[in-house]
């Protein structure tokens, strides 16, 4: 069984990056299972914490996630053109050693994807993440691309993706990157 965790790099409960990786869990395929995680808990990086007390536990309870994944989905919002920075900020706490773990990140297969109710669907998000990926020596995948624009019309109230093309699209995007890991 191919394991994907999907992280949404955003902390509200109505997120339509949150939502839209929601969406995308029963749409993964045979053989496939997406888990999702949230950065709900994670402190902000600060280098004297992390010499007094180490890696916090809840930057320790996702890094063993991504470990005990085949790959990772960043489900990303955009904020002023780049990473928003509680998702860049977990990312970095994710990025530091820990005693005893591997590296989470290196030669790890991960996928970008996002959405805002903007016209251009996290595409300036998406591509500043290309160089944090890069340098973190992640296996980016590049087999598809989806930036959900316009997101109040996509999802209903109850945070369903209510757009069939873009549902069609998801699934095409998820089913894609997990093909890619077996
Ligand atoms: C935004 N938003 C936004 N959207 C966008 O498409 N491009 C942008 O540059 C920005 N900039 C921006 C800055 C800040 C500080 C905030 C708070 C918001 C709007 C953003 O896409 C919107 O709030 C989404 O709803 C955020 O994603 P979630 O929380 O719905 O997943």
């Amino acid at each position: 069984m191919i394991k994907i965790l999907g992280i949404s790099g955003s902390l509200r409960a109505a997120s339509y990056n949150t939502a839209l990786l929601r969406a995308a869990v029963p749409l993964v395929g045979p053989g496939a299972q997406l888990d999702t995680a949230t950065l709900h808990g994670i402190p902000l990086y600060d280098g004297d914490l992390e010499q007094s007390e180490g890696t916090p536990a809840a930057v320790r309870a996702l890094k063993d996630k991504i470990l005990a994944s085949d790959g990772l989905l960043l489900v990303t919002p955009e904020y002023n053109n780049g990473v928003p920075g509680v998702f860049k900020n977990a990312i970095d706490w994710l990025s530091r050693p820990t005693p005893g773990l591997p590296d989470v990140f290196r030669d790890r297969p991960v996928a970008v994807i996002g959405a805002s109710p903007g016209g251009f669907g996290t595409i300036m998000s998406q591509t500043h993440w290309l160089q944090v990926l890069r340098t973190l020596g992640t296996r980016q995948w590049h087999g598809g691309r989806l930036m959900v624009s316009r997101a109040g019309s996509v999802f209903g109230t109850d945070g369903a993706v209510q757009d069939e093309k873009v549902l069609a699209q998801l699934g095409e995007f998820v089913q894609g990157f997990a093909a890619s890991l077996k």
